[in-house]
């Protein structure tokens, strides 16, 4: 393609799976960069965002604008889909007029001008953005057609003008943040931006236990994910009590070494009965960290519309079985989760395919919670790499074992442990092993 040069390709792997990322230097001396998911330049239109650079929302998570929120959503849209394009504008900070003047227009809004007006008083333009190089890019990566998320009218008409096909527009609707919610305003009072919606920050973090030692040597084998499985105990070697209850079983220190090793994985996975029975949300809170994907095994999609893991935070997929109704589908679908079909096997999805589409999908160090059907149906398919149980001091007598009938009846035959590592908790034990 004339005046568009590619400089580099490479897999990125990010908190949203993995994308092919593709440069572009384009004849001004910018760069753009594709992040693409799925076949996108096979023809037929495709989910797209243009992104324009904006380091301290994107990187530093500045509340003044929503670009790191619609950044991020927009990669969770991609990424649910299965298939669409972003393309990062290195060129478009500050609406185009560069880092320093955005932060001196930024200087201006705290003397009280709106993000339109201080941009005059600088003698700057408002918005100096040209759609024209993001056009030639994305004909290079053979995309014509494009269902585009964004707010921002002048994007859909800058690409319409440069010869892209704007099919559809999807709105990105965040959340507004009090700090943020009169920058929204002004972009769409004066420049006819759709109405925002809101989502606020997370909680305050805490400083996070290392869990290395824990995770043992995340090396995936080949065609699966590394299996990490974890779970915890009562001093009576229950998972949970006989009417199910395990929400409280660990203290505060096993909680947050819980959401240490969520935050290490790509993915965590729980099956469909701990979903019914509990509804985690199966998030990073308790530590600084980033929320991996969310996994369900659920043969038939008895995955209730009110799961807090459809939550609208990190993606959600969900495997299912051609057992499941095709209404079930639409309707999770519609919820924002993604669905991979899979083999059924006689204990609901088959483990083996399941893992191997994980791995596809670009998720290396899965981190398995349960529940206890789950748990068997691994360890039975001797598919598990690193286990980690804590043990807490509780005792509940008659409960849910953690694990159930593996079939096995000499000791010969039994999963052997080693590599143990082991980490002492004021209220648990937590031990891990590799299973043989
Ligand atoms: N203490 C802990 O650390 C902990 C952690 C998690 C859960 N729990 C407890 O465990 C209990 C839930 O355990 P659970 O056994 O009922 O639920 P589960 O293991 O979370 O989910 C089991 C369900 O997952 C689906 N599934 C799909 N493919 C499967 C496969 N290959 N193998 C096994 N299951 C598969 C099946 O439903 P379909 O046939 O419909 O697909 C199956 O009934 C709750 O009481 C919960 O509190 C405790």
């Amino acid at each position: 393609m004339d005046g568009v040069r590619e400089l580099a390709r490479l897999v990125l792997p990010t908190q949203f799976g993995e994308f092919q990322a593709r440069a572009f230097e384009v004849s001004s001396g910018l760069v753009y960069l594709a992040l693409i998911k799925g076949d996108v330049g096979g023809g037929g239109t495709v989910l797209t965002r243009l992104h324009s650079e904006c380091l301290t929302g994107d990187a530093l998570g500045s509340l003044r604008c929503d670009c790191g929120v619609q950044l991020r959503l927009a990669l969770r849209r991609i990424a649910t889909e299965g298939r669409g394009l972003l393309l990062y504008a290195t060129g478009h900070e500050g609406r185009g007029v560069g880092l320093v003047n955005k932060l001196l227009a930024y200087v201006e809004q705290d003397r009280g001008a709106d993000t339109l007006d201080a941009n005059r008083r600088l003698g700057l333009p408002v918005d100096a953005r040209n759609y024209d190089d993001a056009a030639a890019v994305l004909h290079a990566v053979c995309v014509g057609s494009v269902r585009l998320l964004t707010n921002n009218p002048a994007k859909v008409k800058g690409l319409r003008a440069a010869g892209i096909a704007v099919e559809r527009i999807e709105p990105l609707q965040t959340a507004a943040h009090h700090r943020n919610l009169s920058y929204l305003r002004t972009k769409q009072r004066r420049f006819g931006h759709v109405e925002p919606l809101g989502h606020l920050p997370d909680a305050a973090p805490s400083t996070p236990p290392d869990v290395t030692g824990l995770l043992g040597k995340l090396e995936p084998p080949a065609g699966r994910p590394y299996v990490v499985l974890t779970y915890a105990l009562t001093l009576d070697g229950r998972i949970a009590t006989a009417v199910g209850d395990s929400m409280r079983f660990s203290g505060q220190e096993q909680r947050c070494v819980s959401h240490a090793l969520r935050a290490a994985c790509d993915a965590v996975m729980v099956g469909v009965g701990t979903v019914l029975r509990d509804d985690p949300q199966l998030i990073v809170g308790l530590v600084p960290g980033i929320s991996p994907l969310r996994i369900v095994l659920d043969s038939t999609l008895r995955m209730p519309s009110t799961a807090r893991m459809l939550d609208g935070g990190p993606v959600t997929v969900v495997l299912t079985t051609d057992r499941a109704a095709e209404s079930d589908r639409e309707r999770l679908q519609a919820l924002g989760a993604g669905i991979r079909v899979v083999p059924a096997s006689p204990a609901g999805v088959d483990l083996p395919a399941a893992l191997g589409v994980l791995r596809e999908i670009g998720v290396r160090t899965l981190l398995v919670e349960g529940g206890a059907r789950v748990i068997t149906s691994l360890l039975g398919d001797r598919l598990v790499d690193r286990l980690i149980v804590g043990t807490s001091a509780k005792i509940v007598g008659a409960g849910a074992e953690a694990v159930g009938d593996l079939g096995i009846a000499r000791l010969t035959q039994d999963i052997s442990l080693h590599n143990r590592c082991m980490h002492v908790t004021a209220d648990d034990v937590i031990t891990a092993w590799d299973v043989a």
